[in-house]
């Protein structure tokens, strides 16, 4: 299962891509206005902290203009992913990049149809929000297990890329359903790694070794 950042945040990116288990970001325009950077430069110095894929989105409406902004977006590094709503003109813009080899993530999914569509506009990324559907008491899981049953029944090669991330429940089910990458802020990232049992037992190792009186270095 991959990884991906969803943040604009740089110092986030640099400090969660030395690691080395960082596999992308995402980003979107509210995280950008976040950020309070500039689009293309913020997303500019992004790629270059990560090797994988980063998703920056287009902001128009309409299929002309959304073809316009990813020619932009793609001069920007080689690693960028064109986000693309999940609107009819997102879909025909998909279907256009994809047929040129761009690679492209299709976002706001929130129905198996719509990510059945994606698919077949080709994406290398759909993904559908949990988050927000949990929010308005629908299950956001089910429709990531309904999104894996359809690729798999027609071996699509869209990768499912699990976002509105809150917290490492999501990124436990996703992996149990076999999603193909989590989107996930930061905090949830580090979360990931967070045990109390593991922060007691550290703290008892740490307090034995110290009354040996050893040292390994
Ligand atoms: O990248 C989109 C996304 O992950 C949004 O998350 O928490 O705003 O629903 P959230």
């Amino acid at each position: 299962m991959k990884f991906f950042a969803d943040t604009a945040d740089v110092a986030d990116i640099a400090d969660l891509a030395a690691t080395g288990l960082m596999d992308g970001v995402t980003t979107n325009p509210s995280l950008i206005a976040k950020s309070g950077r500039n689009f293309l430069e913020v997303v500019k110095e992004i790629c270059g902290l990560v090797d994988g894929p980063v998703s920056a989105e287009v902001v128009a409406l309409d299929h002309a203009t959304m073809m316009k902004e990813a020619a932009v977006l793609r001069d920007l590094a080689p690693n960028i992913c064109v986000k693309l709503p999940l609107t009819i003109d997102g879909l025909k813009t998909c279907k256009a990049l994809s047929a040129e080899g761009v690679k492209t993530n299709v976002t706001l999914c929130f129905s198996a149809n719509q990510a059945l569509l994606a698919a077949k506009a080709g994406a290398t990324y759909i993904s559908p929000f949990v988050g927000r559907l949990d929010d308005i008491g629908h299950d956001g899981m089910e429709l990531i297990q309904d999104i894996r049953t359809i690729y798999d029944n027609y071996d699509f090669k869209t990768e499912i890329l699990v976002a509105s991330v809150r917290s490492p429940v999501h990124v436990l089910a996703a992996a149990r359903i076999g999603a193909d990458v989590a989107t996930m802020p930061p905090a949830v990232i580090r979360a990931l790694a967070g045990h109390a049992l593991t922060d007691k037992g550290l703290a008892a190792f740490m307090a034995d070794w110290a009354k040996t009186g050893q040292s390994i270095l």
